[in-house]
């Protein structure tokens, strides 16, 4: 039997090969470098959404972090299990925007990250995606997230997602911002297709 495809993964498992060895050339520091000061010290629950092969999973659990990494390609999924086997690194084969198999675990995070994956989901996936979120960040919790802006790459599926509609987002379901930066993009050929992105957080509003 041929598997449903997960929406917003079209493209992935065939350039899995391809993208692999362009991901892990990319550092945990690099890319996060800009909300580093928002990130938890103290051991926590870390839900890694879109995980890919598992750079940041892995970076969070040297940190001493418990990290659930959320990813349906399966190529990158095993990619992932395979380059950083680690106890503290829980894989889940689960998908936006529901994260059925997650929400069943009922877990709630102190860090949610989705980089580079929300411009996967079209405006009703956010919707559903950003009520989900919500359900799983814990009080004081902090979500991170990346928009990419640009050119779409030929076989995917991508919207251009505004940092306005997403603040105006997370406001509706209770979060506050925390951080809105605009920069250009670490890999060279996104550099050279003027692609750039979006960094936001956001923090639970107190009650
Ligand atoms: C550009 S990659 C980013 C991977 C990783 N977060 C990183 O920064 O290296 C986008 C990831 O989102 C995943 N993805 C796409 N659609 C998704 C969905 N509906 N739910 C969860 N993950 C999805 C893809 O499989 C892919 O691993």
């Amino acid at each position: 039997m041929k598997n449903v495809q997960v929406s917003g993964t079209e493209g992935y498992a065939e350039a899995a090969e391809f993208l692999i060895p362009q991901w892990k050339e990319i550092s945990f520091s690099r890319q996060h470098q800009i909300v580093m000061h928002l990130l938890p010290t103290a051991p926590a629950r870390i839900l890694d959404l879109g995980a890919g092969i598992g750079r940041d999973a892995a970076a969070f659990a040297t940190m001493g972090h418990q990290v659930v990494a959320v990813e349906p390609t399966r190529e990158l999924r095993q990619a992932g299990m395979t380059l950083h086997a680690s106890t503290s690194i829980d894989w889940l084969d689960d998908s936006l925007p529901d994260l059925t198999l997650l929400r069943s675990r009922k877990e709630q995070f102190d860090l949610i990250m989705l980089t580079a994956v929300w411009m996967h989901l079209d405006s009703q996936e956010r919707e559903q995606a950003m009520h989900v979120l919500t359900e799983l960040l814990a009080d004081t919790g902090l979500l991170i997230m990346s928009l990419r802006h640009g050119a779409i790459p030929a076989g995917r599926r991508m919207f251009d997602v505004s940092a306005d509609e997403t603040i105006n987002l997370a406001h509706k379901h209770g979060l506050n911002l925390e951080l809105n930066k605009h920069t250009a993009s670490l890999q060279k050929t996104n550099q050279q297709n003027g692609v750039t992105w979006t960094r936001l957080a956001f923090r639970r509003k107190p009650s």
